[in-house]
């Protein structure tokens, strides 16, 4: 249980008090400046303040309740993932820093100057969680010509190249995309701990890139068997680049915890029925006939495929497993499905994760600030017991499959 860890994610684009308006913390708000709130405005004048600040209230409260580490996520209209590790590193003590870098936006001298740097900075307080862009056209929005198997080469490249410009020097590599001659970090940089390699991806590619480099594999979250067999395919590929017992398991998803699981499915149905027409449509096929989803990312696809564009369905079509529910994009986008049940239900569920092979969770809830708070104090510390009733239970039932009460009322 010791080496499980636990990241909160840092909301870099906006946060709010529940999520379909993650928006009305932050610069992100489209409300009238004068409406605003804090930070940034109280009663409509200035404050002085800005969302870092809020950003580090959020830092701290992970750090202070309990969390590993803080996912820094990457992303075309957030703040700059780098650039909000660097100013949170000096205003916490022990967290870690997950830092989301999209391979095509450095040249390898720069990246591995400016991680080790950071390294300095944070007293090695930071892994990468290396990006690769599942959607062409949002990526020739930021200037990346590549398509998507392209894309993951230039990844497994440059994760190779900033390795090896980080540890020696002088450091020559001719490859696909990359050209170094007689370059490398030089001390005191040289000396930094290069940072652990998260990866994520679901598709061929991906798989490959992380079987050859990741030290953890990330998965959006899915019914356990699902995400059983992804960490599986994880894992062949791990073996066959020689380093199967390298790689370990991680998930990122989002919940929303309460006392009882009647609160949790209670807020998660009241946050569906006052959703607004048109942020349901913009996350949505509503009012369309259904289609394939657009995006070309395998893992997109994957939770696309539990929810079908939300074309004919009801808030309960949408529960896809015990505690999950594939509704959470229709609120605020990204992936689909998210964890809802009482502290000791979301424990089991993360248990179960663990059972399977997770050791790595990044967890979000909004608003973030006092979710870490609640994550933090009631859910985390009810993981090892639950762990330990699941593995009593499995040893008592000689493997039998594990039934798991679905709530009373969801
Ligand atoms: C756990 C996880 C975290 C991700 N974080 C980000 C992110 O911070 N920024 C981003 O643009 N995409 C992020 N993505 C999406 C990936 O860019 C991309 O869609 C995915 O790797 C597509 O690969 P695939 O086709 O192999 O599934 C994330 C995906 C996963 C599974």
């Amino acid at each position: 249980m010791s080496d499980i860890e636990y990241f909160w994610r840092l909301p870099t684009h906006g946060d709010g008090r529940q999520a379909h308006d993650k928006h009305t913390r932050g610069e992100w708000n489209r409300t009238p400046a004068a409406l605003r709130k804090a930070p940034g405005q109280v009663h409509g004048e200035p404050d002085g303040f800005g969302y870092i600040d809020y950003l580090s209230q959020v830092a701290r409260a992970a750090e202070i309740a309990g969390f590993t580490g803080a996912l820094v996520p990457t992303g075309a209209i957030s703040y700059q993932s780098w650039t909000v590790a660097a100013a949170l590193a000096r205003e916490t003590r022990r967290l870690r820093f997950l830092v989301a870098h999209q391979a095509g936006y450095t040249e390898p001298h720069f990246l591995a100057q400016t991680a080790a740097t950071l390294q300095a900075i944070s007293g090695g307080r930071i892994d990468i969680n290396w990006i690769t862009g599942g959607d062409s056209a949002a990526q020739r929005a930021i200037g990346d010509q590549l398509d998507h198997a392209r894309r993951y080469a230039r990844t497994g490249e440059l994760i190779e190249v900033v390795k090896g410009y980080w540890q020696s020097a002088p450091y020559s590599h001719h490859g696909e995309l990359y050209r170094i001659d007689n370059g490398g970090l030089k001390s005191p940089l040289r000396e930094q701990p290069i940072p652990r390699t998260f990866l994520v991806g679901s598709s061929e590619p991906a798989l490959a890139v992380s079987g050859a480099h990741a030290d953890v594999y990330l998965v959006w979250a899915e019914p356990l068997e699902g995400n059983r067999q992804q960490f599986e395919a994880a894992r062949a590929a791990a073996r066959s680049a020689g380093r199967e017992d390298q790689m370990k398991f991680g998930v990122r998803v989002d919940i929303i915890a309460r006392e009882t699981d009647e609160e949790a499915w209670g807020e998660a149905r009241r946050l569906h029925e006052t959703a607004t027409a048109s942020t349901l449509k913009q996350f949505a096929d509503l009012g369309r006939e259904p289609r394939a989803p657009s995006t070309e990312s395998a893992g997109a696809q994957r939770q696309w495929a539990m929810h079908q564009g939300y074309v004919g369905k009801s808030f309960d079509d949408l529960i896809v497993g015990p505690s999950l529910w594939a509704g959470f994009s229709l609120l605020r986008g990204g992936p689909s499905c998210g964890l809802i049940g009482s502290y000791s239900s979301i424990a089991e569920r993360l248990a179960e994760y663990i059972d399977i092979g997770a050791t790595h969770f990044v967890l979000a809830s909004n608003p973030h600030l006092e979710e870490a708070w609640r994550v933090g104090e009631e859910v985390l510390p009810r993981v090892p017991a639950a762990l330990q009733r699941l593995q009593e239970l499995r040893s008592g039932s000689s493997r039998a499959p594990i039934s798991i009460p679905e709530p009373a009322s969801v």
